[in-house]
């Protein structure tokens, strides 16, 4: 099957974190505000399977409490609030299931990096119910949510379940085998970390035909040498700073082009 994938060049990490608080219905409002096209966010399960958009296994960070999301009954996590910990003035945002999410983003108009994070053990039921969830209710306005993970069971699960869905393979770098590992999931993109991204890597993934995926970036200069070396997406916790600067960018090179074409 031949799965299409176009990538916008940028993509809000978990919503706009910078600015709102992480994978929360709020984050992905600023997001889409701050000129998003596309968000990246996290989905585990709560304790009764439900797909829930949350990014560490505890709430620690999030919410000041010290369960894990994998312990909770959907109903519980409705109430747990992932604002106040960010901000008062988001007191009162809560952890949001996919559900939720889904239907926020259709009325935004935004596309989506749907990051399978599965509790260690639960890849198969977590990513059974994920993709069960963005079968029927993803809207059919968007473009199809790209699927990644870090996990290649997670990968390999929804080539079989959901073939339709584009898949791209998530690593912190390129590793020695990675066309083999990136082919046998099926996927049609590579999202790397920045850190340990080089132009060699970005030019191989490039020439293999994959879209390239580089994140979290929230440095300008990061972000124009990443484009610069042919990533097509760039993932950032803020990104309207991340729009700017390509914009920035693609103004610059258009002027040069213009000024070469004149000599
Ligand atoms: O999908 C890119 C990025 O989100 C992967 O790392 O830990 O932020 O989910 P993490
Ligand atoms: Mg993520």
């Amino acid at each position: 099957m031949t799965v299409a994938l176009a990538l916008p060049p940028v993509i809000g990490h978990r919503g706009a974190p910078l600015h709102a608080p992480e994978n929360s219905l709020a984050g992905f409002e600023k997001a889409a505000e701050l000129g998003a096209q596309w968000v990246e966010f996290d989905v585990m399960l709560s304790a009764d399977g439900i797909p829930v958009v949350h990014h560490d296994l505890t709430l620690d960070r999030t919410a000041g409490r010290s369960e894990a999301v994998a312990d909770l009954s959907a109903e519980s996590l409705a109430e747990v609030d992932v604002g106040e910990r960010f901000n008062a003035h988001y007191r009162g945002q809560k952890l949001p299931t996919l559900a939720k999410v889904i239907e926020r983003l259709g009325e935004l108009n935004l596309g989506a990096n749907v990051e399978i994070k599965p509790a260690p053990g639960r890849e198969a039921e977590t990513t059974r119910a994920v993709l069960a969830a963005l079968q029927s209710h993803w809207p059919s306005h968007l473009p199809p949510p790209l699927i990644s993970s870090f996990s290649e069971a997670v990968l390999a699960i929804t080539a079989e379940v959901a073939p339709e869905l584009p898949r791209g393979w998530l690593g912190e770098k390129l590793p020695e085998d990675w066309q083999v590992r990136v082919k046998a999931c099926g996927c049609v993109s590579v999202h790397l970390g920045w850190v340990e991204l080089d132009e060699a890597a970005a030019a191989a993934v490039k020439a293999a035909g994959y879209a390239l995926a580089v994140w979290t970036v929230n440095d300008p200069e990061v972000a124009r040498r990443c484009r610069a070396w042919g990533a097509d997406a760039i993932i950032t916790d803020t990104p309207g700073v991340i729009l700017a600067a390509l914009n920035e960018q693609s103004e610059t090179s258009q002027a040069q082009f213009t000024e070469a074409d004149l000599r």
